[in-house]
């Protein structure tokens, strides 16, 4: 049974990819055209597994080039990662983040229909959110709320998939809407590989710890929590990826009963900026320069999920803790030493 991953190459692709290889016998057939990412995640991927995995590189901008990946293959379904997602980057550029989550995601969604691929895995994003009133933050929290263009690709997204979903009789859509996925596989050989200057914080970290950094700088100390930082939920990516094996099941085996439906990633748990920086010293026993600097702008305080409807309804709950997060992403950053995209 083929699956297709959009975004193979990128960080939950390629982790999800590590899943269904280790855990299904399913054939896991990737789409990318490494705007993000690189081709040598899939030798990683093969030292790890032994398994070549085929990619198409090729850019779900252009739909005529992206038929042949469906008159090549017939798939039960799709996991679709593939999406730029710098938040600041949104901001300066959001042309170029509509056209390509936006205009990648109808052509994709146009040949699912036309070639008769029943089920879809969207990649959505807890930034649907915005900023919450009430944590933790539930499926039944209003959503429909973004910060910035990157956000609103996401938001908007989720209505073209519901759309299309309610209107046809055999597509069948689930979002999962990813709080903050960080970490590595447990080998060390596969992980992150953020492009330039890393925005998010346990990328940070790790670069800074190995050299390629200077000083982390924890952004503003003067929030309304326990100790001033902002508040998150991390997510380990093996966890995330687990549950999109569990969400594919579930759409497979037809338990799923209305045509669009959405379900929080998290850990449940929130975790300081601070609480971090000290786990991931802590655990990795290592050096870390950090510093208190200003607020970033569009930040929220605090914001972390509340994950049951995923236990209910996938039957999926997270496993590993901040400290393997902290571990696997350390371990990672070791075999990539000083390399970034
Ligand atoms: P990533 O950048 O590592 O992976 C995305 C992959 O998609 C990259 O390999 C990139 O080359 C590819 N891609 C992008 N646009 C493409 C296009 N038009 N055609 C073909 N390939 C294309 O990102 P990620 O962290 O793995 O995120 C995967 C998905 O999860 C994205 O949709 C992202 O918005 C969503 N998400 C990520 C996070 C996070 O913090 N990492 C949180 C919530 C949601
Ligand atoms: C986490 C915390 C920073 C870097 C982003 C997207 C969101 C979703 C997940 C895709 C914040 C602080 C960070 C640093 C710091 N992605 N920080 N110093 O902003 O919660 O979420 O990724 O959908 O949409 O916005 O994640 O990792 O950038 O920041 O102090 O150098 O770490 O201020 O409080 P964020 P992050």
């Amino acid at each position: 049974m083929k699956i297709l991953i959009t975004g193979g190459a990128g960080f939950i692709g390629s982790h999800t990819i590590l899943e269904i290889l280790e855990h299904t016998d399913w054939t896991p057939i990737s789409l990318d055209s490494f705007i993000n990412s690189e081709p040598r995640t899939f030798d990683r991927i093969k030292d790890i597994t032994g398994t070549e995995v085929k990619n198409y590189a090729l850019d779900l901008r252009n739909l005529e080039d992206c038929r042949q990946v469906f008159e090549e293959n017939e798939f039960a379904g799709i996991l679709h990662f593939a999406a730029l997602k710098a938040v600041g980057e949104s901001v300066q550029k959001p042309l170029l983040y509509y056209q390509n989550n936006i205009q990648g995601l109808l052509n994709l969604i146009d040949l699912q229909m036309e070639y008769g691929v029943p089920h879809h895995i969207y990649s959505s994003s807890c930034t649907v959110y915005g900023s919450a009133k009430e944590l933790p933050v539930s499926e039944s929290t209003p959503s429909g709320q973004a910060e910035s263009p990157y956000g609103w690709t996401k938001v908007m997204s989720e209505e073209i998939l519901k759309d299309i979903a309610l209107s046809s009789e055999s597509l069948n859509v689930l979002a999962l809407r990813y709080f903050n996925p960080v970490g590595a596989h447990s080998s060390g050989k596969l992980g992150e590989l953020p492009k330039g200057v890393p925005n998010n914080l346990v990328p940070y970290i790790t670069q800074t710890a190995v050299g390629v950094r200077e000083k982390l700088t924890i952004h503003g100390d003067d929030y309304e929590t326990r100790d001033g930082t902002c508040l998150r939920d991390y997510i380990h990516v093996t966890d995330i990826a687990s549950a999109h094996l569990a969400a594919m099941k579930h759409l497979l085996e037809g338990k799923q009963r209305a045509p669009f439906d959405f379900i929080n990633l998290g850990s449940g748990i929130g975790v300081t900026v601070k609480e971090a920086v000290d786990a991931f010293i802590k655990v990795n026993q290592v050096h870390l320069n950090y510093a208190i600097g200003p607020r970033r702008s569009g930040d929220v305080a605090a914001i972390y999920a509340d994950n049951t409807k995923a236990l209910s309804v996938l039957g999926w709950k997270p496993i590993r803790d901040l400290d393997e997060m902290m571990r696997s992403a350390w371990k990672w950053q070791q075999e990539l030493g000083r390399q970034s995209l």
